[in-house]
């Protein structure tokens, strides 16, 4: 297969990393996860747009403008012919000698590949076991960093318990899923954390937040207690490479389970009209 590497696609067998990049060393860069739905890709603006805003946030220049970053991108699914699938794209600071101290003289490094996932279609239509844990990651969730260690090993624990995505919660509350954003419904009313610095503001989670407005959906974006997970009529995770996942199974620090509602399938069903 090819691999987008700086500006150039190349074959994955003539990509050759840096062992002195701060990707390695630090996880010092930030990602993408970029969906292709018929040949085309979806929200690439947004997703682009926050990968900017990302690496502003850890003062990571990305070499390119914007719009010759589209290009390249743009270039790339031509190469892979795509039709359906997800692009990853990962930006580091770069070769370095080790140093935790960056100078801003380094050279960053993009990375772009697909990534093939399972189908969701059964995921999406029964629903999922979730596994409530604590929240124990930084407090810069809003950089879609590549220090993933926290969501890694909260995966794994969900895992562990039969479950396909742990809830993260903090003493302020519910904050989102290992590799999704959470919303509830209750009372015909979506509930989700405010997009701050404890979540990753999902692109798919505004997408729905749009979907919910020309629905005329109320939603109300607060933190809420884990106790709330407990009366629940109807909860559900979002990603890109999910889109609308219900969740019908609260494990771990909770335990309830939940029937997978009409709300959810309403959105779900306006999400599939948004990408076709
Ligand atoms: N994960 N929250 C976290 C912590 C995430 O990692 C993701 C996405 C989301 C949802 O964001 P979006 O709707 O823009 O995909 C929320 C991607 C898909 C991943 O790491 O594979």
């Amino acid at each position: 297969t090819y691999v987008l590497y700086n500006d150039s696609i190349l074959d994955e067998n003539d990509v050759a990393i840096s062992y002195k990049d701060r990707g390695y060393h630090f996880g010092d860069g930030v990602y993408e996860v970029i969906r292709v739905y018929n040949g085309q890709y979806f929200t690439l603006d947004e997703h682009l747009t926050r990968l900017y805003e990302s690496a502003k946030k850890i003062e990571l220049e990305i070499p390119h403008s914007f719009e010759a970053f589209k290009t390249l991108l743009h270039d790339y699914k031509e190469t892979l012919k795509t039709e359906n699938g997800s692009i990853y794209v990962q930006i580091t600071r770069g070769a370095s000698d080790r140093n935790h101290l960056y100078t801003k003289e380094e050279k960053p490094v993009i990375l772009g590949f697909e990534v093939k996932g399972k189908s969701v279609d059964t995921k999406q239509e029964q629903g999922v076991a979730a596994y409530v844990t604590e929240d124990v990651r930084w407090l810069r969730c809003d950089i879609k960093s590549l220090n993933l260690l926290g969501n890694v090993m909260a995966k794994r624990k969900a895992f562990d318990h039969d479950c396909e995505e742990a809830i993260l919660y903090r003493e302020s509350g519910v904050t989102e899923g290992s590799s999704s954003n959470l919303f509830l419904v209750n009372n015909e009313t979506l509930y989700t954390h405010p997009a701050n610095n404890l979540i990753l503001n999902g692109i798919t989670r505004q997408e729905i937040l749009a979907i919910a407005k020309e629905l005329k959906i109320g939603v109300i974006e607060e933190p809420f207690p884990k106790e709330v997970l407990l009366h629940a009529d109807e909860a559900f995770i979002t990603s890109t490479s999910l889109e609308i996942v219900p969740v019908h199974t609260f494990k771990g620090d909770i335990e309830a389970t939940i029937s997978v509602g009409t709300v959810t399938k309403k959105l779900q069903q306006a999400l599939k009209e948004h990408v076709q």
